[in-house]
């Protein structure tokens, strides 16, 4: 992409994330991945007025994107997250979710915006205040909540007892302390109880495997009791499935994680077969997903922190907070959060 058009993208991401002149703004990359990226934002953030500065960690760091999530290689460097600690805002585009180095420099109070996509994606998803204030309803409404129940016409029915964590929002820029997102995204989520999620998830052909990047062609079979997957059956899919979560070697692999439903109506369910190697922000965000997850808890704060997770987007599902229905069917069934298709 053009650089001066990635500039102008990323000027209006920064403006977005409330970024003003006299803050410091640190890019954070790995090897020479993103490297124009990079350039976008510290030409963007020098045009705001703020101090800029990038910081590159080298190749040998573990890949970009490889889904044994939570291992960065920061960790070997605790005088660079020090220095991330300081500034007001970190743009990483590496992808640290899920590592202790993420959490300790949020704990500081910087907030961090994670931008990893590919750009022409970043450019269709252009975060809005719109999208911002739909998933905010979305939050509220799930903040609420004491149980989520999940069906389809497939035969998911799975209850997630809720109130024991916080609920999140995804949409895109970040203009609080502290608080992360990820560009591009709109959805919101939270966790069910460590032993409060019970039920069968059935996905269909058309459901989407995260970090497998396909999609279900023939229907898998979850059992779930008491927080944990006791069953996975089915076909190919499902031993896809459960060969990969054996190379984790780790039970934990198998505790339910964060829940909730996508509302960018931007977002394309196909995709996938347009941006196959990036990280699945479109399939997580598509309008009217039910996404469930599994594997870890301790972004949520919970005490999971397996490096073994799959989010699963899902379609043609119905979501009902205390049986108020949020979703039916794969639409969004709350005026407030809906898009007026035209
Ligand atoms: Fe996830």
């Amino acid at each position: 992409m053009d650089v001066n058009v990635l500039t102008e993208m990323c000027l209006v991401q920064l403006s977005l994330s409330g970024v003003h002149e006299g803050e410091k703004v640190i890019v954070l990359s790995q090897g020479d991945e993103r490297l124009d990226y990079a350039d976008a934002f510290l030409a963007a953030g020098r045009r705001l007025g703020c101090q800029m500065y990038h910081m590159r960690l080298p190749a040998s760091m573990p890949e970009t994107g490889a889904w044994a999530v939570g291992k960065t290689g920061l960790a070997a460097i605790p005088d660079a997250v020090e220095a991330l600690k300081q500034a007001d805002m970190v743009v990483d585009l590496i992808f640290l979710l899920f590592s202790d180095e993420q959490m300790a420099i949020q704990a500081s109070g910087t907030r961090v915006l994670t931008a990893v996509e590919p750009a022409p994606l970043l450019a269709r998803l252009m975060p809005t205040k719109q999208l911002r204030e739909r998933v905010e309803v979305g939050a509220e409404l799930l903040a609420k909540a004491k149980t989520m129940r999940i069906t389809s016409k497939h035969g998911t029915d799975v209850v997630y007892k809720l109130g024991v964590y916080p609920t999140m929002s995804e949409y895109g820029y970040t203009d609080q302390p502290g608080r992360w997102d990820h560009w591009p995204a709109a959805f919101v989520f939270t966790g069910g109880a460590d032993d409060g999620v019970d039920g069968t998830i059935v996905l269909a052909p058309g459901d989407v495997l995260l970090p497998f990047n396909t999609y279900v062609r023939e229907p898998v079979t979850y059992t779930i009791e008491k927080g944990f997957i006791r069953d996975i059956r089915g076909g190919l899919d499902a031993e896809l499935i459960k060969s990969y979560m054996a190379t984790f070697n780790d039970p934990r692999g198998f505790g339910m994680s964060h829940v909730g439903w996508g509302l960018d109506h931007r977002a394309n369910w196909h995709g996938l077969t347009q941006f196959p190697g990036g990280m699945g922000m479109e399939l997580r965000s598509f309008y009217g997903n039910v996404m469930f997850s599994t594997g870890p808890n301790n972004e949520l704060g919970g005490p999971n922190n397996t490096a073994c997770h799959l989010d699963i987007p899902m379609r043609n599902c119905s979501l009902f907070l205390d049986d108020e229905p949020m979703v039916l069917d794969g639409q969004i069934a709350v005026k407030e959060m809906q898009h007026v298709f035209g």
